[in-house]
Formats: structure tokens, C-alpha cells, sequence
């Protein structure tokens, strides 16, 4: 559509966008094909659980090191093709069904997608996710493994998975890991769970908040976060695919943007929400009623919010 060619020539960063879902659902159904395996549900899933089945379904189709680097290939190629020139996607390389350990997983994801980050001309960082359901030690050796790499790709450690019963505070430590060794801090706070993960967030000191678009519950924290400057890395359709809200026309983004809260738009699972990074942008201008210019300013603010470097942000701002 000429509104979908029309967003993906805006340079943008994608800065919420986790690796195995964004998948191509073609290499998706090769592999499932290959392997036997029914193809995992898509676009509708009853509960958060039944998600993150879908999402484990995913790793485990990435069980040799050829797989996960045409995976990494596509996903840049696919990002060149949207008009990302910064992609930072988040990965768990502890739960890599290619390799026995994080370590291994991670020293091969790097290097493979720097190339293909030079191949199509897309800066890359990797965020690190901690599994909150995880126990402490994993977190902190999740930390410690994303400090290590902090040199060779890796720009932040993340935490996803089910907000409700393992609040952001209990990372603090694993942050403070990641701080000290000079990597950014991109918790997933405010999806599942209300402002109060927010405020949390804010209070251990992150440099951007996936999601946290439930922090629109509370005015005073919505100020908070405008006079902060800290970005929220809002994905509209996965908040209702997910159920967080009912349908995009109850989406707070209008609202959070009105109130001066940076935000980046993101695509979150691609595969598994069925949109990618400029139908977020079309759906915003179509579906929220955003104005386009306040849509070019979220794109503006999404490269100056990532981890790339400052030339490549002079150069694309
Ligand atoms: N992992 C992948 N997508 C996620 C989401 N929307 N929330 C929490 N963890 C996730
Ligand atoms: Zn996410």
C-alpha cells in the first residue's frame, strides 16, 4: 500500500523486536515441515501462557547453527527492506536449541549478524533477556554473560516473560551487573502488570521501558516519565493481541505522545502478531489517529534512544 511504502522509507530504529518470532512464517513452515512438527498458532492466543508455548515452539526450530544464521540473515535482510538502520533484538541465548551454551550461542550469534548487519547496511545490537521467571543465580549469570560480550555486540540486558508475581525490582541486582560493565538496562515493565512496574523501572535508574505503556493509568508518572526522557518501546498491536487492551482504538500511545513521553514503535513478535515494524507505523497513522509528523518524531526518537553509535544517529537525524 502507498501508506506502507510511504512509512518504511522513514529511518528508523527498531529497538523492540524479539529474535526467533521475527522469524519469516516461510522459513517458519520449511522447518516445521522438515521436522515434522505442526506449524505453532498464530494471532490468536487464549492466554499468555499458550504465547509463550508458541514462542518456545520457535526455539526449538532453531536447533543447528545453519538455521539460526539464516534466521539472523533474514531478519536483518527484512529490517534493511523496513527502513531500520538500527536493529536491537532481543534474544535468550540461554535457551538456544543450536548450542550446549549461552557462551557458544552467543559467540556465534554475534559475529554472524554483524555480518549480515554489514551485508544490508543495518547497525545491530543484542539485548540479553533475562527470563523473570528464572531463578536469581540465572539472572545474574545472565547479566554476568551479557557483561562479558559487552565489547562484541551485546548494548543492554532486557527481562520479558510474565510480569504479574516477578516485579522488575528483583533484577536489580542483574542490572547493576550490567551497568558496571557499561551495558544499557531495557526491562519489558507495564504490559502485564500496572504503573506501579513503572515507577519501579524508573526508580532503578533504565535507560528505556519495553512497553510500558500502563504507566498511562497514572497522570503524575506519566509527567514523571515525559520530564525523564526515558523511551518507551511501545508495540500497539502486540498490547491487544496479547489482551492488554481490547482494540487499537483504546491503545494509550495518542496519549502518552500528547503527554510528551518519548516513544519508539515497535513490532514486538512479528511472526506471532502477524505485523511487522511499519504496519505498527501505518496502523498508528490509521488506526490511532497519529499524525504522521508525530509518527516521523517517535522514528527520530527511536534512533536517538538505541545504542548506535553517535555518528550513525548524526548521520541518520
Ligand atoms: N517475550 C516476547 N514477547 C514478550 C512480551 N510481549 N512480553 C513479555 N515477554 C515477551
Ligand atoms: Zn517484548
Amino acid at each position: 500500500s502507498p501508506a506502507y511504502e510511504r512509512f518504511a522509507a522513514l529511518p528508523k530504529a527498531h529497538l523492540h523486536v524479539h529474535l526467533e518470532a521475527a522469524m519469516r512464517a516461510e522459513t517458519m513452515r520449511e522447518w516445521c515441515a522438515e521436522d515434522g512438527v505442526e506449524v505453532p498458532p498464530l494471532v490468536e492466543f487464549p492466554d499468555f501462557t499458550r504465547f509463550l508455548d508458541a514462542y518456545g515452539l520457535l526455539i526449538s526450530l532453531l536447533r543447528t547453527p545453519e538455521r539460526l544464521g539464516r534466521l539472523l540473515d533474514e531478519v536483518v535482510a527484512d529490517a534493511a527492506a523496513q527502513g531500520v538502520v538500527a536493529l536491537e533484538f532481543a534474544s535468550i541465548p540461554d535457551k538456544s536449541a543450536a548450542f550446549d551454551t549461552a557462551e557458544d550461542a552467543l559467540a556465534f550469534i554475534l559475529p554472524a549478524v554483524a555480518e549480515a548487519g554489514r551485508r544490508h547496511g543495518v547497525w545491530t545490537g543484542a539485548i540479553v533477556s533475562i527470563d523473570r521467571g528464572a531463578a536469581r543465580a540465572h539472572a545474574l549469570e545472565a547479566a554476568r554473560l551479557a557483561a562479558r560480550f559487552a565489547d562484541r555486540g551485546v548494548v543492554a540486558v532486557g527481562l520479558v516473560a510474565d510480569e504479574r508475581g516477578n516485579p522488575v525490582a528483583g533484577a536489580a541486582e542483574a542490572f547493576a551487573i550490567a551497568r558496571d560493565a557499561g551495558l544499557g538496562v531495557v526491562p519489558h515493565a507495564g504490559e502485564l502488570a500496572g504503573p506501579e512496574e513503572v515507577r519501579s523501572a524508573l526508580q532503578l535508574g533504565v535507560d528505556r521501558i519495553q512497553h510500558g505503556v500502563r504507566a498511562a493509568e497514572d497522570p503524575r508518572l506519566v509527567e514523571q516519565l515525559a520530564a525523564s526522557g526515558v523511551c518507551l518501546d511501545v508495540c500497539p498491536s502486540s498490547n491487544v493481541v496479547l489482551g492488554v487492551y481490547p482494540t487499537l482504538g483504546d491503545h494509550p500511545l495518542p496519549a502518552l505522545l500528547d503527554a510528551g513521553v518519548r516513544c519508539s514503535i515497535g513490532a514486538d513478535d512479528p511472526l506471532l502478531f502477524g505485523v511487522d515494524v511499519v504496519d505498527e507505523y501505518v496502523l498508528a497513522r490509521e488506526r490511532m489517529g497519529i499524525p504522521e509528523a508525530r509518527l516521523a518524531a517517535c522514528a527520530r526518537s527511536s534512533i536517538d534512544s538505541s545504542f548506535a553509535p553517535a555518528d550513525l544517529k548524526r548521520d541518520a537525524l
